[in-house]
């Protein structure tokens, strides 16, 4: 099928070579001059594993373009699908819903009768009713199909998503979504056919129901702490729990990214406006958990370092938020590695990937060439993000360029063991410290 991609960051760049991938020929609007230029050779403005290839194959190919203009978008496409960014609000928790509006009404005078305009971007219920009117008008039909790829899986999640949910109004676009989506559906994704409102709401329902659950995981670590339990075999156990299940119950500094924090607070405020904000209001607690474990790890390297942070000098390993990607948007790590800056630490940081984006949010902080070259001199090394390099790290080599053998692992991913037999006094939110807890002790006596 010809189709339209408005907008080209991460989610349309993503939707714009997968969907080449599997056969159609593809037209991204990208009005942003250096982006476009990029994505036109072929090369992806940010780190996706396996999407440059697949651009760059496509581009090659002929099957993929890219042009600012919504008229030759008009001409072009069956299909057109918005992927524009709905960021958080400056003024207020709502999302920003202005660049999908200029997209559909930049569009809408350049649409064919018949043809299918998609929301995939991720809006407040009520957006799609809002828009239909507008391309209705047009007459081009609306249908809302929410996308939940995960960064550093996006590809994957693209080509074969877990779901495909179709809000639509018309059988006429059903069977064209249907079509379109064959290769997907034919290999297995299931299809939930629906009505706006509620493709609307499933992805802000699917992201609070992480960022939930991230949130309770963290709770209990503290608990954990201040018992003497260990939150890692703890969510082992709930794991097995078929009703639970073992993924997003891994605790630590939190979550963050361009998602998760702001979408459980674009549903707060839309509840609000639609008058049941009491329904909604636990998610402003799983808010205010997640920030809170960024000031339990900030606790943590304070007392590490005798009750003061002033002049320590502190490795942050990772930057992004989390690894596989060099998304600093809203990152735990890089925001505790900020206000150790400000509360005088020296604080050098390390990324594999995040290091140039890390520079442009926080151009203050200082930046090293590799895990060890951060550690030189440290007096703590904090473990952020959890790239798989960091678990690699040869200990005699970082033990010898050290100043304090101290480590904080901020997400559990560590084997601590290795590092206490290496010599390192070790800490991690909510483990069990190799010596009992004082409150445990009392409990259960110093022979136990
Ligand atoms: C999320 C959703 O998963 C995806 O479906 C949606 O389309 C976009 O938002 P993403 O932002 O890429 O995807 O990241 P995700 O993998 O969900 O992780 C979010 C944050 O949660 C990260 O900061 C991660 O470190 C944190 N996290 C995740 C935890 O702290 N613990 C966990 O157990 C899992």
């Amino acid at each position: 099928m010809k189709i339209t991609v408005i907008g080209c960051g991460y989610l349309g760049a993503t939707h714009a070579a997968c969907m080449a991938e599997l056969g159609h020929d593809v037209l991204g609007v990208e009005i942003d001059p250096r982006k476009r230029a990029l994505l036109a050779q072929g090369q992806v403005p940010f780190h996706e594993p396996g999407l440059g290839e697949l651009l760059a194959k496509h581009v090659a190919s002929g099957r993929l373009r890219f042009t600012d203009s919504f008229a030759e978008a008009g001409a072009f496409g069956a299909l057109h699908f918005i992927c524009v960014g709905t960021p958080q609000r400056p003024e207020s928790l709502g999302a920003d819903v202005s660049y999908v509006d200029a997209a559909v009404t930049s569009l809408a005078p350049h649409l064919r009768p018949g043809t299918l305009v998609i929301g995939k971007s991720t809006v407040p219920v009520g957006t799609a009713e809002r828009l239909d009117a507008v391309v209705s008008a047009a007459g081009a039909e609306l249908a809302w199909n929410p996308e939940f790829l995960r960064e550093g899986f996006a590809v994957a999640d693209t080509l074969q998503p877990d779901r495909l949910v179709l809000g639509v109004r018309s059988a006429r676009a059903e069977q064209a979504l249907r079509d379109f989506y064959e290769p997907c559906i034919e290999a297995g994704s299931p299809v939930v056919v629906t009505d706006f409102a509620t493709a609307e709401l499933v992805k802000v329902s699917a992201n609070a129901f992480l960022a939930t659950k991230i949130s309770f995981i963290n709770a209990v670590s503290e608990v954990c702490e201040a018992a003497g339990a260990d939150v890692v075999d703890l969510a082992r156990a709930l794991g097995h729990d078929e009703r639970i299940g073992p993924r997003f119950l891994g605790a630590g500094i939190g979550f963050g990214g361009g998602c998760l924090p702001k979408d459980i607070r674009a549903f707060v405020h839309r509840a609000g406006e639609l008058g049941v904000e009491d329904a909604m209001s636990f998610l402003r607690q799983v808010d205010d958990v997640n920030q809170r474990q960024r000031q339990r790890v900030l606790q943590a390297a304070t007392t590490m370092l005798g009750g003061s942070v002033t002049r320590a000098k502190i490795a942050v390993w990772g930057a992004a938020f989390k690894p596989d990607s060099d998304d600093v948007r809203d990152s735990p790590a890089l925001s505790i590695a900020g206000k150790l800056h400000l509360r005088g630490a020296r604080v050098s940081v390390y990324d594999p990937a995040a290091a140039e984006t890390a520079r442009a949010a926080y151009p203050t902080l200082d930046y090293a060439p590799s895990a060890i070259a951060a550690a030189v001199d440290a007096d703590l090394v904090l473990h952020l993000t959890e790239w798989p390099e960091f678990r690699s790290v040869d200990l005699a080599t970082l033990g010898a360029v050290v100043r304090r053998k101290q480590v904080l692992d901020g997400r559990n991913k560590l084997d601590l063991e290795v590092w206490r037999d290496a010599g390192w006094t070790t800490r991690a939110l909510g483990r069990r410290t190799p010596a009992l807890s004082p409150a445990r002790l009392a409990l259960v006596g110093p022979a136990a």
